[in-house]
């Protein structure tokens, strides 16, 4: 294992506050293991070698302005901190955020500033937090976490620690873009999938796959892998692309679905709740289904390529561009025995 102080040369910057974090916490617990793998998963998931944008990406964290922050938002819509600057300020946030466009996930507010993103992720939640046993105390993964919204807002509901993983290094840099104001100890987003963690690390009390499963090439195995991080008793909450049909109902689509090359499984809520209960999960329940709208994924000032109007058939929003039915999307929880 690398010693602490080679790590300050070895990590991204932006990660190494995060391992010094994790490494007093986990040091002697469940998780130690995991640490150990954490400065070679962290150099990987952020590797300038490997993503080119990511110079620009560091030197818009690094213009972020000093902000005079007050009181931090975690229980609204908008995630964020209040507090008043000069528009000189202002424009130097602005400007340094927008460094780290496309935003997809949020809101968020920051001193006044709304990051309206495309996706009025608020939404989801709204709709899943009642259906999550109560997460004060909790240890949370939250697989495939984008920028990060959704684990403030489960950092919020009192869990005592939320880690997120996302491969996609522009959202862990949103992510610390947040983190830079509101400074919180107990929440991470890591730089990698869920495939590169410890396949038995079964220490979680709660486990979010949202927007995921449909990613996947083989179903059945994502769901393995969220069992074998749950500690027992734990709860599974899975929000996935569905299409309506009875219990046997699938699709799969050839080529693009919505112009997103990698959608490989679109099950009915039915299936869904059959691969769970095949996965070895019980008390499976459908907890909301529903048709994504216009209003919930759009274009934006902080979003400004295609979104979902770009990606249904324009004479009838029923269907995507190529003919398949339009975005409807399912969430469903579940216990491991
Ligand atoms: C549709 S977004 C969903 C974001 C957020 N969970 C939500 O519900 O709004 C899917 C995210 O999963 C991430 N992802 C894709 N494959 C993954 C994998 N194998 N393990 C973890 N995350 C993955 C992507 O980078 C992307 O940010």
């Amino acid at each position: 294992m690398t010693s602490p102080a080679a790590l300050e040369h070895v990590l991204p910057p932006e990660l190494l506050r995060d391992w010094e974090a994790l490494s007093a916490r986990w040091q002697a617990g469940p998780l130690s293991e995991w640490l150990t793998l954490l400065p070679e998963q962290f150099t990987a998931g952020l590797s300038p070698a490997r993503y080119g944008d990511l110079p620009r990406w560091r030197d818009a964290l690094a213009s972020l302005p000093p902000l005079p922050t007050a009181d931090i938002q975690l229980n609204t819509a908008r995630v964020g901190v209040s507090g008043t600057a000069s528009s000189e300020t202002m424009e130097a946030l602005r400007d340094a955020l927008m460094g780290l466009h496309p935003w997809r996930k949020g809101p968020f507010e920051l001193c006044g500033l709304h990051i309206d993103t495309e996706w009025r992720s608020d939404w989801k939640w709204d709709r899943l937090a009642d259906a999550v046993a109560p997460l004060e105390g909790r240890r949370v993964l939250d697989v495939g976490c984008g920028n990060g919204y959704h684990c403030w807002r489960m950092l919020g509901s009192g869990a005592a620690e939320v880690v997120g993983i996302d491969p996609t290094p522009l959202f862990v840099l949103q992510f610390k873009a947040v983190q830079h104001y509101l400074q919180q100890p107990c929440i991470h987003v890591l730089p990698m999938t869920l495939e590169a963690m410890p396949e038995h690390l079964p220490v979680f009390d709660t486990v979010f796959s949202m927007g995921v499963l449909y990613h996947r090439r083989d179903p059945m195995e994502h769901l393995m892998s969220l069992k074998h991080k749950l500690a027992p008793e734990g709860q599974l909450v899975l929000e996935t692309l569905v299409i309506e049909g009875d219990d046997d109902a699938l699709l799969e689509p050839k080529g693009r679905y919505a112009r997103m090359g990698n959608v490989w499984q679109l099950p009915s809520p039915g299936l869904t709740a059959r691969w769970i209960k095949q996965a070895g999960f019980s008390e499976i329940e459908i907890v909301d289904v529903g048709d994504t709208s216009l209003e919930e994924q759009r274009r934006t000032p902080w979003m400004t390529f295609h979104s979902l109007e770009e990606f249904l058939n324009p004479s009838d929003h029923t269907l995507t561009i190529e003919g398949f039915p339009a975005p409807r999307r399912a969430i469903l929880t579940a216990y491991r025995t």
